[in-house]
């Protein structure tokens, strides 16, 4: 087979395009191999060193829980916006995705009769305080790295403590402020 002049300046132009492609293709996926394999190195955790990365990066938990005492109710009725594909949250109402988290604060992890929890949840135990709920809206996986909760957290201190005093709110007698 015989190629014209023009036919291989044409493969060659083409060759060029696809190697410059190919290579920028190939740094891409390099750079963006880095956080990807952080992600995947830190839900491979044991829980105590999940717990101490989450409380390194937890100076924002901490914040939150500082914060609750000026946050905002009302601010924390736009955060839940967020929540609300997933959870109901008046007293009796059906459980969505998620379970309904009428009275979440103070309740037992996992603790409503909903059969969708997850084992990893299950087996978290103990109550929902300020500071666990805190850590889990801030990182859901994080704080219970297989939790079926497919969300990825709210990373504002001051959007956590604005939820935190809104979640407060519903129960029939809100749990004390730490
Ligand atoms: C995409 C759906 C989805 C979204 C959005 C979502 N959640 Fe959840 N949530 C779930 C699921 C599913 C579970 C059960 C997790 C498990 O069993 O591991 C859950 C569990 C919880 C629990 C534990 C309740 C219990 O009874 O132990 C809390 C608290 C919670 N979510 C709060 C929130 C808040 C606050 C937001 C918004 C900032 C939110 N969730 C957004 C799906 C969602």
């Amino acid at each position: 087979m015989h190629f014209s002049f023009w036919e291989k300046l044409g493969f060659g132009v083409l060759t060029a395009a696809w190697v410059a492609f190919g290579s920028n293709f190939v740094g891409n996926a390099l750079i963006h191999a880095e956080p990807l394999e952080k992600a995947a190195y830190q839900v491979a955790l044991p829980d105590a060193a999940t717990t101490e990365s989450a409380s390194t990066e937890g100076n924002s938990a901490e914040n939150a829980l500082v914060m609750l005492a000026s946050a905002d109710p009302e601010q924390g009725e736009k955060v839940f916006k967020k929540c609300k594909a997933c959870h109901s949250a008046e007293e009796g109402a059906k459980h969505k995705i998620g379970p309904n988290l009428w009275d979440v604060v103070g309740r037992a992890k996992a603790g409503t009769d909903w059969d969708g929890y997850s084992a990893a949840l299950k087996a978290k135990g103990g109550d929902w305080t300020y500071a666990d709920l805190d850590q889990f809206i801030a990182k859901p996986k994080d704080f219970v790295p297989k939790t079926k909760m497919s969300f990825a957290g709210i990373k504002d201190a001051a959007d956590r403590a604005a939820l935190l005093v809104m979640m407060r709110s519903l129960s029939a007698a809100p749990k004390p402020l730490p």
